[in-house]
C-alpha cells in the first residue's frame, strides 16, 4: 500500500488497536426508506461521534451529513438494483472522480458469490480495485448473500477468499457457525454487518463473538438505528470492540443510556 492508501485505510481500521466500528447507513440504496433511517440526518447526527467511519451512499452523504464532520466515509459505489428486482444486478454507480471529490476514506461494492449476476459483481469488484489504487482509495467488498445462499462458513469463506484475491482491501461478512475458519482463509481484514434488528443482548453478542473470533470490527447498521437507544447501541458496540468489554459490561452501557434518556424525556 502507498502513503495514501495507508492513511486512508487507517481512518477506516484505526492503527492504535487494528479494530473498526463502521455505522451503516446505505440500506436506502435498494430498500428505500428503511425503518430508523427515513430522515438520515436525525438518525445519523448524535451518532457520528461514537463511529470511526461511516458507510452510506453519496446521496445521503451530500443532503445529510455536515461537511464540516471529521468521522472518515465509506463511499457506496455499487447498486442500481431494489428490492423488487433481482438483487444481484449491481454495477458501479460512482465515478472514481466523484469519490476523490467526495473525499472519501474507502469505497464499497457488494459482491453476490453464486447469484445470477456474480461474474458481473466480480468484474466491477476487479475494476473498482483497478480505480482505487490508482487514487489511493481502499475498497471495502461486502459479502451479500442472495436470497437462496446459505450463510455458513463454508460458503461465506468461499465470497470472502474471492474477495480477498480479486484485490478488495477489506471485506464485510456475516458472522457465522466456525466463524474463525472464514477469517482464517481470508488474508485481508474482515468486519461483520449486523443484520436484521434482534434484541440488543443478541446484537451486543454477536459483535463480542465475531471480535473473539478475528473480526477486526463491525459495520453495523440496523441494531444500532432501529434501537431503541441508538447511542446506547453503538456505544455498547464501541466498548466490545475496541475496549474488551464483556457483552454484560456493554449492555450496562446501552441501559444507562437509555435510562438516561428516559429521565430527560420525562423531566
Ligand atoms: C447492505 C449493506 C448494509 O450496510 C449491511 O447489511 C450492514 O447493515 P446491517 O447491520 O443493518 O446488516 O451493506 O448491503
Amino acid at each position: 500500500m502507498d502513503w495514501g492508501m495507508k492513511n486512508r485505510f487507517a481512518r477506516v481500521v484505526k492503527p492504535e488497536d487494528g479494530r473498526a466500528v463502521m455505522l451503516a447507513v446505505d440500506h436506502g440504496y435498494f430498500l428505500g426508506p428503511t425503518s430508523g433511517l427515513e430522515e438520515p440526518r436525525k438518525t445519523i447526527e448524535p451518532l457520528l461521534p461514537y463511529a470511526d467511519s461511516i458507510m452510506l451512499t453519496r446521496g445521503v452523504l451530500r443532503t445529510s451529513v455536515d461537511p464540516n464532520s471529521h468521522t472518515p466515509v465509506v463511499l457506496r459505489v455499487s447498486g442500481g438494483t431494489s428490492i423488487l428486482k433481482e438483487l444481484s444486478n449491481e454495477d458501479i454507480t460512482v465515478s472514481i472522480e466523484d469519490a476523490v471529490r467526495l473525499n472519501v476514506s474507502a469505497m464499497a461494492l457488494s459482491i453476490f458469490v453464486g447469484s445470477e449476476f456474480e461474474k458481473q459483481t466480480l468484474v466491477s469488484l476487479a475494476k473498482l480495485v483497478d480505480e482505487g489504487e490508482k487514487c489511493g482509495i481502499p475498497v471495502l467488498a461486502v459479502t451479500a448473500v442472495g436470497k437462496e445462499m446459505a450463510r455458513d462458513a463454508r460458503y461465506l469463506s468461499l465470497s470472502c477468499r474471492i474477495a480477498a484475491e480479486l484485490g478488495a482491501h477489506l471485506v464485510k461478512t456475516y458472522y457465522c457457525e466456525g466463524f474463525e475458519e472464514v477469517v482464517e482463509s481470508c488474508p485481508i481484514p474482515v468486519i461483520i454487518a449486523g443484520g436484521k434488528k434482534t434484541p440488543e443482548l443478541e446484537a451486543l453478542q454477536l459483535a463480542f463473538n465475531a471480535v473473539r473470533t478475528g473480526a477486526v470490527g463491525v459495520d453495523m447498521g440496523r441494531n444500532i438505528f432501529q434501537s431503541d437507544s441508538p447511542v446506547g447501541m453503538i456505544r455498547g458496540v464501541r466498548a466490545i470492540v475496541h475496549e474488551k468489554a464483556s457483552v454484560d459490561e456493554a449492555y450496562k452501557i446501552y441501559e444507562s443510556a437509555k435510562g438516561g434518556k428516559a429521565r430527560r424525556a420525562a423531566g
